[in-house]
């Protein structure tokens, strides 16, 4: 049988979900594949931590080391910020690797870069994990739009910030403690601030913005709040009045431009986030044939992240399935119109 040959960037909650999740899923990998998939290197930072992980793969931040391997199929990318990542993953399509991200910072600036940079090398890219954790919102997105008109799309995407305002609801928790807690179960970002300020959120709107529209909303425009002003007097006070604080991304198309915003809001129980509850994420598309569509499911974590990165393994073995816009499509189109002038 084959053998796919991986490597890991990360070795965090992301990357030792992708790194445990191909151990205990090899068969099903197997079966879907044809061929085994072997994670061949893991790069980490920190020398002298203590891992779950077969020590004779452990490389620690000489990247160079991980390329000179023969034979390297597919680069998963799970550390934080925006460097070095992007320049890893840049030398690792040249060096004939597909690629697969959750590090919606990086490819929200630098996401179309790298999907040419891919193109050009005949290569995939994958980066289902960077938006909304274990929900399969990208492809399910680009399968709608191929014959849907898009109209509105609402989400919640930060998974930290929904369970910090659920456990303050239902726990009477503090925001500290709540945030804690999001912390200690591998939730929340390196840099916290980027959860509870709306960044992470504002990344990840970007991202599915490319999806959807083919290209990122008007940055003067883009209103972004975070959670960390909301008190839990003001949580208490909403739910007699029968609502709840939801930290809401809205994102359409008005006047030829895309319009976003990324803040705390007040849903009723009529509204299909109310109970969007925890570590949950949930995207809601309208669209002119489908009507009305809500996907709700795990918006951070080891096993649901992993999930969606181990499922883009798939995806980009078998097919470019992932890209901005329509441009999937027309693809499909130019390759079937050369085939039908071929024969
Ligand atoms: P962690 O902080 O848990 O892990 C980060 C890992 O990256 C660590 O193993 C760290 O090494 C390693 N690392 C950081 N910088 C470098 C570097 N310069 N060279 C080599 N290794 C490096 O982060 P997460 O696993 O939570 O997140 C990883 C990425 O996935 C982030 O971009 C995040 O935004 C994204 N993400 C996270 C989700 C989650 O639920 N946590 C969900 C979806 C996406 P060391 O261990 O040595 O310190
Ligand atoms: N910190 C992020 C969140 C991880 O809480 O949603 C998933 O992208």
């Amino acid at each position: 049988m084959s053998v796919i040959r991986t490597a890991i960037l990360g070795f965090g909650t992301v990357g030792e979900g992708v790194y445990r999740t191909i151990k205990t899923h090899q068969q099903e990998l197997k079966e879907v594949l044809g061929a085994e998939v072997e994670v061949s290197a893991v790069l980490v930072q920190n020398e002298q931590k203590e891992r779950k992980v077969d020590k004779g793969i452990l490389v620690t931040t000489n990247f160079e080391e991980i390329l000179k391997l023969p034979q390297l199929d597919i680069v998963f990318e799970a550390i934080v910020g925006k460097e070095p990542s992007f320049s890893y993953l840049k030398e690792a399509l040249v060096a004939g690797c597909h690629i697969i991200t959750a590090n919606k910072e990086m490819f929200a600036e630098h996401g179309q870069e790298l999907l040419d940079s891919a193109d050009r090398q005949g290569a995939r890219v994958g980066f289902e994990a960077t938006v909304a954790g274990g929900v399969p919102i990208i492809q399910i997105l680009q399968q709608l739009l191929r014959v849907n008109n898009l109209e509105t799309i609402q989400g919640i995407l930060n998974g930290t910030s929904n369970f910090i305002l659920t456990e303050m609801r239902d726990k009477q928790l503090s925001f500290e403690d709540a945030l804690a807690l999001a912390q200690e179960k591998g939730f929340a970002e390196a840099d916290s601030g980027n959860d509870i300020h709306g960044f992470d959120a504002y990344y990840k709107t970007k991202i599915l913005s490319q999806v959807a529209f083919g290209e990122q909303p008007e940055t003067s425009s883009f209103q972004v709040a975070g959670i960390s002003g909301v008190t839990i007097e003001q949580i208490e006070v909403a739910e007699r009045l029968g609502l709840r604080f939801k930290h809401v991304t809205e994102l359409k198309r008005e006047k030829g431009q895309v319009q976003a915003s990324v803040q705390p809001v007040l849903v009723s129980p009529s509204h299909p986030f109310y109970h969007v509850e925890g570590v949950d994420n949930a995207v809601n598309v309208t669209t002119d044939l489908v009507g009305s569509l809500t996907l709700q499911g795990p918006g951070a974590g080891m096993l649901p992240t992993a999930s969606a990165m181990v499922e883009d393994l798939v995806h980009v073995w078998h097919r470019p399935l992932l890209k901005f816009g329509k441009q999937q499509e027309k693809e499909h189109l130019e390759t079937r119109q050369q085939d039908g002038n071929a024969s």
